[in-house]
């Protein structure tokens, strides 16, 4: 019996809803795949054992597979023929205890999906999260189905890895048995010839660990940082969450094609090599801090999505919000907490509230989906982790450990929800989070406006909170918002400490009583709650916070929103910058009292793309070109400003020791580069020059060039980085990035369409790809230039890519999601844009969605 459907499965558009969770009817009880690898017909046979659960059985059961050519399939070893469709088979099966085998051929060299097993640079690895399992073989493909897996791999690759432990290896086989029941998009296998770096760690409860990083040739001496990150990593999550490792042997393999950044499939992490692979020459500061970051979170949720896993994939913010607040508090325990703070809100400013404002806007916890792919969205991560930061504000810093705990012991070993996860607080702390709930169910961010009274002693603050509607929302109930206040005195004194006010109704005031004269407030301190905080108030009050608030977070805030307003005003009024903010940032540039990093970010100018949410925000209609212009003239001024003293202060500033990727030494780097960039606006690139020749770190090398090329100065230095690195595929996305980041609006798509027609660039790489069409579309004012290049550029790319692959294609059409708060002609060059992809034959059912949800807005 020979059924081939390898076709992909037609676009549906089909709708699946959270309330429509069904359990499977049966247990998987075991486990067992063979590979016997080849490049274009691997055959994957499984032996499964299902076990129909109590209750009326099913007399028939559904598998998911997709891309499979079944070569047979038995039950109890009696041939059976199942129906099977594109989407996977259905078959009668016996109403006990049963054992099904089968044997399919799949062709990983002509994956270029990158899910499933496919093959990156000549190795074989895999990617199963969230369905791609079901690429791999017949099986129920959901996170409630849970099962210990025993896997042969038989090929003549030198390494070959799958899950949990080794138990034999041989000429030709491998054989791999993970104890730990797991669903299947936790399923890893990959083989090839890789070299390792390898090191060990023993748990705090005596379990000595093998652990290794696998790497092709020639990048063995790119991974001693992350092996360091790893096992801070462990040491962290005993010590934070009492959380041990459970396997003999921990591996992360590191490979070139990867959609995302990392996945933590169990005891076998697979990692974009860009997310893992460090040096000093070839990784800037930047990437040093999120490699430790990603390496942690994999890490983490070994226990937080591994051991406790999801019911389903609307849960998904239970594992990757939850980890991603474990990996920010890993960050914050590492190096500063203050800067990782601002770090985070400027990114969740920077693509949640974009996201939350706009089409795409769904719940943390959404309800309803078409492609599972499509919801890996910062609101799901970078929301998910701030709603449980002010579930752990609200009920302090114990009961959350307690609730945690609860948590672990409670569901070890199962697939969970968010029901699941708030009755352990709640039965932690004996709270009613009924209310708290709708942050996971209600799409939108609240804005809050303060109104403030002072009499009698007595001062005043009035809250009223408000949410937009959202596609599919029109009415939002109030949510509990944990504010974060405390009171400044006139001379900069804290006169109350922090203190968090638990708002639950739609409009209420809290009082400070026994109060000498009225306060300053600061409010939201470190960022309480992701909302947009709106507050009628001076520059005046705004450069007094940036001087004296005790809360760094809320310090950076004051001078972000003077840096805000200075540039809106010249905006939209044409006004001149801001003497105040331009006077306040030359202080803070020369006080040595500030970290450095610190100072680095009070620096770095709202983007512009900030600077066009907020002119939408408040009713304008954002001009991109001269958000730009503005953004020029305020740096050329501020530069003028400082001209006598930049020269000393990068001077000053300037790291000489040798390099070290410590959080201290890149603050300092980072207050460097900024001198930097303002000292190019007025040496026309000398000292970069100079900096570039003696760089001999990847972070001093790429902000000089960055600014060489920023002043138009950069040609040789951008062939002689061409000529250094054009091996290091890393490194030469870099390449590609910045020549367009740093373009001028109107040559921004020019450079970017060249670029794409450069020997190096290719769609087949996602990193490739990103670097060149993300650094389009991060390009606001090149991006949205009028003559709309960059919008016709980015949809013939994605086009381009979708029959390649749909989810890097899905994912980077988040480009157009903004697209309402534009002009009119912008708004119909887009949307021409969009229904090009939108009709274009055979286009991917996650590009169809997401360009149908970006056109309904
Ligand atoms: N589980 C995800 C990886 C993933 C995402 C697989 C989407 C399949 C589809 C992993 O844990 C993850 O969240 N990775 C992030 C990085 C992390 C530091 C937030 C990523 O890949 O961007
Ligand atoms: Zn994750």
């Amino acid at each position: 019996m020979t059924a081939d459907l390898t076709q992909t499965p037609q676009q549906t558009a089909e709708t699946f809803y959270l309330k429509d969770y069904t359990p499977f009817g049966f247990e998987v009880e075991s486990v067992e795949l063979t590979f016997k690898l080849a490049p274009s017909a691997t055959r994957v046979v499984s032996k499964i054992c299902f076990i129909p659960k109590p209750g009326t059985p099913d007399p028939r059961f559904f598998l998911h597979g997709e891309m499979l050519k079944l070569i047979s399939a038995r039950i109890d070893g009696v041939d059976v023929a199942p129906t099977v469709t594109p989407e996977g088979l259905t078959c009668d099966v016996p109403q006990q205890r049963f054992v099904w085998e089968a044997e399919v051929e799949i062709d990983p060299a002509g994956n270029t999906a990158l899910e499933g097993l496919y093959m990156s640079g000549g190795m074989y690895c895999t990617q199963c999260e969230a369905e791609g399992f079901r690429k791999i073989t017949y099986y129920p493909d959901r996170p409630d189905v849970m099962s210990i897996f025993t896997v042969r791999i038989e090929g003549d690759e030198e390494v070959m890895l799958s899950n949990g432990n080794p138990i034999s290896k041989s000429d030709g086989l491998a054989v791999w048995q993970d104890p730990w029941p797991k669903p299947a998009y936790l399923f890893a296998l990959v083989a090839g010839d890789l070299v390792n770096h390898p090191d060990t760690f023993t748990t705090k409860s005596g379990r000595k660990v093998e652990l290794n990083i696998w790497v092709r040739h020639g990048d063995e001496d790119k991974c001693a940082f992350g092996m360091e990150a790893l096992k801070k990593s462990m040491t962290w999550d005993e010590q934070a969450y009492g959380r041990e490792y459970d396997l003999d042997i921990f591996n992360i393999v590191a490979v070139d094609d990867f959609n995302m950044g990392a996945m933590e499939n169990k005891g076998l992490n697979i990692f974009n090599s860009s997310c893992v692979l460090a040096s000093p020459e070839t990784s800037t500061d930047a990437n040093f801090e999120r490699i430790e970051a990603i390496i942690a979170h994999e890490y983490f949720h070994n226990w937080t999505g591994n051991r406790i896993t999801c019911r389903d994939w609307f849960q998904l913010c239970l594992k990757e919000g939850l980890t991603v607040f474990r990996d920010s508090q890993f960050t914050s325990d590492m190096r500063s907490a203050p800067v990782k703070r601002i770090s985070d809100v400027i990114d969740l400013r920077a693509r949640q509230f974009p996201e939350d404002q706009g089409p795409l806007s769904h719940p943390v916890r959404p309800e309803e989906f078409q492609e599972i792919n499509n919801f890996y969205t910062a609101t799901v991560y970078e929301k998910g982790a701030e709603v449980i930061g002010m579930l752990k504000r609200l009920v302090g810093d114990a009961d959350y450990s307690k609730a945690v705990d609860l948590y672990f012991e409670r569901h070890d070993g199962q697939a969970c929800t968010i029901e699941d996860w708030l009755k352990v607080f709640e039965d932690a702390t004996g709270r009613d989070l009924g209310q708290f709930k709708r942050w996971y169910s209600q799409a939108g961010t609240p804005r809050l406006t303060v109104a403030e009274s002072f009499a009698n002693g007595t001062y005043t603050l009035t809250f009223e909170q408000s949410t937009a509607p959202t596609p599919g929302q029109p009415d939002k109930d109030p949510r509990v918002i944990p504010i974060a206040v405390g009171l400044l005195g006139a001379n900069g004194d804290e006169i109350r400490q922090t203190q968090v006010l638990e708002m639950t109704e739609a409009k209420q005031s809290f009082t400070f009583e026994g109060l000498a004269t009225k306060p300053v407030p600061s409010i939201l301190r470190e960022f309480s709650a992701p909302v947009i905080l709106e507050r009628e108030t001076s520059n005046a009050e705004r450069a007094f916070l940036l001087a004296h608030d005790t809360d760094p977070f809320n310090r950076w805030e004051a001078g972000n929103a003077l840096a805000r307003e200075a540039r809106v005003a010249m905006v939209l009024e044409g006004a001149a910058p801001d003497a105040d903010y331009l006077d306040a940032l030359t202080k803070l540039l020369r006080d040595d009292t500030l970290d450095p990093a610190f100072r680095a970010l009070i620096l770095q100018p709202p983007s512009q793309s900030d600077i066009a949410q907020t002119l939408h925000e408040r009713g304008h209609t954002p001009d991109p070109q001269k958000i730009y212009d503005a953004a020029e003239t305020l740096a050329q001024t501020l530069a003028q400003q400082l001209a006598d003293s930049l020269p000393r202060l990068y001077a000053d500033t300037t790291v000489t020791e040798a390099y070290t990727p410590d959080a201290v030494s890149a603050g300092n780097r980072a207050l460097n580069a900024r001198i930097l960039t303002l000292l190019t606006r007025l040496d026309g690139g000398e000292q970069a020059a100079r900096q570039y020749e003696t760089a001999d770190n990847m972070t001093q090398q790429y902000s000089a060039l960055a600014n060489l090329m920023k002043a138009e100065k950069g040609t040789v230095q951008s062939q002689a980085f061409f000529d250094q690195w054009q091996d290091d595929r890393l490194v030469m996305d870099k390449w590609f990035a910045l020549q367009i980041a740093m373009a001028v609006p109107e040559a921004t798509a020019r450079t970017a369409a060249q670029l794409t027609r450069h020997p190096l660039f290719t769609l087949k790489n996602p990193n490739r790809f990103r670097a060149v069409m993300g650094a389009l579309a991060g390009n606001h004012a090149g991006f949205h230039h009028a003559n709309g290049a960059g919008y016709q550029l980015l949809a013939d790319n994605l086009i381009a890519l979708d029959g390649l692959n749909p989810q890097t294609t899905a994912r980077m059409c988040t480009a157009f999601q903004s697209w309402k708060r534009y002009d009119n002609d912008r708004q119909a060059l887009i949307a021409a844009q969009l229904q090009r992809i939108q009709t274009t034959a055979g286009l991917s059912r996650d590009t169809n969605e997401m360009v149908s949800r970006i056109l309904d807005a």
